[in-house]
């Protein structure tokens, strides 16, 4: 029953976690972070990492199929999904022993198991090697993260119904697959699959996949999507599925429609907060009514000694970059610095499907919808010679300003891509959207050529009036 103090003490160890674990050291802070299982959390080993790494594993796949065009042949590829899964492995494992020595190097103290906040602002830690210990801290960060959501009818067993936990470890590929929810887990993880052969249904509930995406970069992926085969069916309401005897493969009931066969069903719907049992009686912090933990735009929660940062925060993208964010807003209002809340409207946003997906700021129907006047241009990847090298032109770029009393571009307001490699060059985009960019002042910023990045540079020629190339 060991007791420890310090001024800061962090529950969970995730992006969110780890990186406010590794700010407060940073400043000087002497800092304990208790994380019961992994440090690294979802995003690097049951999310952002492992995911982005299979994208990869079907990037190379593709890249064997067209290597005819440029002039090699090889044989027919033969996939062992297990090497696959062992790289990706490595990868996640070097990740977190970078990670571990990061945490020690700053002299972070971590605690293994369950901590829960009590009334007197004390942490216990209920489970785990380091259960029964009490740490006193100045102040507290929760960063619990979430989990994924499921529905009712589709009980995930690991193996015929799974989320994003048991999809990441997986050894061999099914030959149909489901995917509930056309999210970025979905998009993502169908755009995988379909890339390696599997049969692809999407089953979404809402008219359309990617919500929230601007529409021209919804329609790019969606075309993309169909045209390699994939079956997308919106506005579908599942209802439940009836597996076969070896539950070897089932048949998923959709109201009003057909019924769809698979192999595999990837339950992607959300994700909800991991709040159950963190907070003692009385703590003073606040939890919303889906269970996310409330605070102001400083990260500080209702009791004021009280932070939270991550996923587990009401509102906010669930994204990892915005729990990094979320950490340096958290230290540095523990610090009692100047700092500025994160503009959640203006983080960025990356998909890795193929294509990829990238964006930050207002999409054309948001800012419409405000009641703003606006000016768009839109360029596709098809006149980009780079993309043409690489043989992969499928997307667009496109560029939202307010409109002017002149009906000229003013400031720019969101920045919107499908295609090659965009996730890689949103940075552009998204310091134009941040630093309030206008049109000319964006414009008259010189792009390599040859570059896949030429065609935002081309957007916002045309968008300051006068386009090289697109009108
Ligand atoms: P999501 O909220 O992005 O998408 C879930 C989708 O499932 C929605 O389109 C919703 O309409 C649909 N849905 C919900 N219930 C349904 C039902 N019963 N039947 C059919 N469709 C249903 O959630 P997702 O994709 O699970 O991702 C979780 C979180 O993680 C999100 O906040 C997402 O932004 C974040 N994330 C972001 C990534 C990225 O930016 N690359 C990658 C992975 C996750």
């Amino acid at each position: 029953m060991a007791s420890h103090s310090s001024d800061v003490v962090v529950i969970g160890g995730g992006p969110g976690g780890y990186a406010t674990a590794l700010y407060a050291a940073a400043a000087g802070l002497s800092v304990i972070l208790i994380e019961r299982d992994k440090v690294g959390g979802t995003c690097l080993h049951r999310g952002c990492i492992p995911a982005k790494e299979f994208l990869e594993t079907a990037h190379v796949y593709r890249t064997i199929q067209h290597a005819g065009d440029f002039g090699f042949s090889t044989g027919p590829t033969i996939s062992d999904f297990s090497v696959s899964q062992s790289r990706k492995n490595d990868v996640v494992n070097t990740m977190h022993t970078g990670l571990l020595g990061l945490l020690k190097n700053r002299t972070i103290t971590v605690l293994e198991g369950t901590g829960r906040l009590e009334a007197d602002l004390t942490v216990s830690v209920v489970d785990g090697a380091d259960a029964g210990s009490t740490v006193t801290a100045g102040h507290t960060v929760l960063a619990t993260g979430s989990v994924p959501r499921t529905i009712p009818g589709f009980e995930v067993d690991g193996s015929l119904v799974v989320t994003s936990d048991e999809f990441l470890d997986m050894t061999s590929l099914p030959s149909k697959v489901a995917v509930i929810g056309g999210g970025a887990i979905g998009c993502e993880f169908a755009s995988m699959l379909l890339d390696m052969g599997s049969e692809v249904t999407v089953l979404e509930g809402l008219p359309s996949i990617l919500t929230g995406c601007d529409t021209d970069v919804t329609s790019v992926v969606q075309r993309s999507f169909k045209k390699r085969g994939m079956v997308i069916r919106t506005g579908a309401a599942v209802t439940g599925h009836t597996p076969n005897k070896k539950k070897s493969s089932t048949v998923i009931h959709v109201d009003g429609g057909d019924d769809v066969a698979v192999d595999m069903v990837v339950v992607s719907v959300g994700r909800r907060p991991r709040t159950e049992g963190l907070l003692a009686e009385g703590t003073g912090v606040s939890i919303d009514d889906r269970g996310f933990v409330v605070t102001d735009g400083y990260m500080r929660t209702a009791n004021e000694k009280v932070f939270a940062v991550g996923d587990v925060v009401a509102g906010t993208p669930q994204l990892a970059h915005v729990g990094f964010a979320e950490a340096i807003v958290a230290v540095k209002s523990i610090l009692g610095e100047s700092v500025v809340p994160v503009d959640y409207d203006r983080v960025p946003w990356a998909i890795y499907s193929n294509p990829e997906v990238a964006f930050c700021g207002l999409t054309e129907a948001a800012a419409k919808a405000r009641g703003i006047d606006v000016v768009v241009k839109k360029d596709p990847f098809g006149g980009n010679g780079r993309a043409r090298i690489i043989g992969d032109t499928d997307g667009v770029v496109k560029v939202i300003a307010e409109r002017r009393a002149d009906g000229s571009a003013g400031q720019i307001l969101g920045v919107h891509m499908a295609g090659p490699w965009v996730t890689e060059q949103l940075g552009a985009g998204y310091y134009a959207v941040n630093w309030e960019a206008t049109a000319e002042e964006a414009a008259m910023l010189i792009q390599p050529h040859p570059s896949l990045s030429e065609t935002f540079g081309e957007t916002l020629l045309a968008l300051a009036g006068r386009g090289l190339h697109v009108g």
